[in-house]
């Protein structure tokens, strides 16, 4: 039956749009049942009115679209099978078009496949359609005309990008710009993006910075997105109380105050910043494209980054996806005398078990910091491999430990100082850090060191965004 339909009824739809006022029919949400075996079966039920039934689908990443002319309902239900497998995450777009009445009215769904269910993650409204030629008394050909919408996902390439970005329901081209910002507003847009505000030290991640939405920190100039680090002025007078402006949700205890009065604990010898976009756009496979300026100065660390949906942007031991990193160190070695400083750039993943960090890291070594310039970093994300590129150079391609990406993710930018895995003890030689990591002293001792480091900071310790881009892949 599937392609019946294409060589004897020469079916093209004519749709133009009329206003929904006209809804004498609202075509229900279609039902899906997957099969045990292969295959599934979509349906919407019966209705005295339905005269015929068109179903196109388009099952993740595979063309062409499957179609199916129905024209008789059985059991009370208009439905058709098919034989194809729905894997796991899968994405099903659906469109249904129902003549009831002698109208015809159109409707597209979008549907993922979550543990052998489907999830609706998209639905239109049902939207009647002028149908000029539909010539009853013509034999079995009748003559629709496909939706600009339609026509356009018909002759593009297929994406496999899903998106959550809310409203549109338009199908998806392959390229397709899905998000961006260009912090060319005189604010940043605050419902697109979200400050962390919380603490990070003594803590699992041990980073000794606080993140806080002050403007002095983090601000827009000149069409740019600045983070801008910035040293305390004193760490021990009072206590830090971040009360109902402190954002953290998994570890209030730990990440919203610090106690005056316990001997080695002080208030953050550094302020920054940290947004993420969780609550207004993420996606799944893509290509995202940030130019920046990377922070220079001992010990700063560059978030770049996409973590799963299910994890909030401070879950600790969250899976990630670097787009890019580069030490704020001008001089760094490890103890096998490999740089690994602000020259060597790493984008990658990284995966958690058991607390361990497993590191699936690319880099590229330059004669520069690559604090100095700004680049374009590309992280391309599909779902066997991902591809970074610096500068449309590609520097790596990982196929192993996408297994653990099987979600939607969202950005995080943020810059960040420490931190037990960016600047990890067992690499380094030992007296180079002026703390250790997951000492109860460390943050102390970082702060009594500041002339070692607060000196290499200056007007280059800020992260600098121009603009972030993604792309549907
Ligand atoms: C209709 O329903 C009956 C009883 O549930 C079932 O035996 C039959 O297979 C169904 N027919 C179709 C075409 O699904
Ligand atoms: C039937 O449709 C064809 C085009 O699809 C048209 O050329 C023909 O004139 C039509 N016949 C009648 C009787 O309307
Ligand atoms: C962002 O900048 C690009 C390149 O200058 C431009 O084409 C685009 O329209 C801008 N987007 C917005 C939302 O301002
Ligand atoms: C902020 O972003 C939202 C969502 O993309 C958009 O609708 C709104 O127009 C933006 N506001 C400004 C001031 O650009
Ligand atoms: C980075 O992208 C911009 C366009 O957004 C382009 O003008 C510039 O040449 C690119 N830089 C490099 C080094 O490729």
């Amino acid at each position: 039956m599937a392609y019946k339909f294409l060589l004897n009824f020469k079916l093209t739809l004519l749709i133009i749009l009329i206003g929904k006022e006209n809804i004498a029919y609202k075509i229900p949400s279609v039902e899906i049942e997957i099969f045990k075996e292969r295959g599934f079966k979509i349906s919407i039920p019966d209705d005295p009115g339905i005269q015929r039934i068109f179903f196109m689908m388009i099952a993740d990443e595979s063309c062409p679209a499957l179609m199916d002319y129905i024209t008789q309902a059985t059991n009370d239900s208009w439905s058709s099978t098919q034989h194809i497998s729905l894997q796991n995450n899968d994405k099903l777009q659906v469109s249904v078009l129902v003549q009831y009445n002698d109208h015809i009215y159109e409707k597209s769904e979008t549907l993922v496949v979550l543990n052998t269910r489907l999830l609706n993650v998209q639905q239109s409204s049902t939207r009647n359609i002028i149908t000029k030629n539909i010539n009853r008394n013509n034999g079995s050909e009748c003559q629709l005309y496909l939706s600009s919408d339609q026509r356009l996902s018909k002759q593009c390439k297929p994406t496999s990008s899903i998106v959550n970005s809310g409203s549109t329901s338009q199908g998806i081209c392959q390229g397709a710009l899905l998000f961006e910002d260009n912090f060319s507003e005189a604010q940043l847009n605050t419902s697109v993006w979200m400050y962390d505000i919380r603490q990070r030290m003594y803590h699992v991640e041990e980073e000794l910075v606080a993140f806080e939405d002050s403007p002095q920190i983090s601000y827009l100039r000149e069409g740019h997105l600045h983070i801008v680090p910035t040293v305390a002025s004193e760490v021990t007078e009072g206590a830090y109380q971040l009360g109902d402006r402190c954002t953290a949700i998994e570890s209030r205890q730990l990440e919203c105050s610090i106690s005056k009065g316990s001997f080695h604990k002080i208030k953050p010898p550094v302020y920054s910043a940290q947004l993420h976009t969780r609550e207004s756009f993420n996606f799944k496979y893509g290509k995202i494209v940030v130019r920046a300026k990377l922070p220079k100065g001992d010990w700063l660390f560059p978030y770049m980054m996409l973590q799963p949906v299910s994890t909030h942007a401070e879950t600790h031991y969250a899976n990630q996806l670097r787009i890019a990193y580069a030490r704020g160190n001008d001089y760094l070695r490890n103890t096998q005398n490999d740089d690994i400083s602000g020259h060597r750039l790493y984008g990658g993943i990284i995966v958690w078990h058991d607390e361990r960090a497993v590191q699936i890291l690319k880099n590229r070594l330059s004669t520069k910091h690559y604090g100095d310039d700004f680049h374009n970093y590309t992280m391309i994300w599909r779902r066997d491999k991902l591809t970074l590129l610096v500068d449309n150079d590609i520097y790596g391609e990982i196929k192993d430990g996408l297994q653990f990406f099987n979600e939607k993710c969202f950005i995080i930018f943020g810059v960040t100082v420490g931190g037990f895995l960016n600047f990890d003890d067992s690499i380094l030689m030992n007296d180079v850090k002026p703390y250790k990591n997951k000492h109860p002293r460390a943050a102390f001792s970082f702060w009594h060191n500041r002339n070692t480091w607060a000196s290499t900071w200056g007007k280059d310790s800020a992260m600098i965004i121009d603009y972030v881009r993604v792309y549907a892949d």
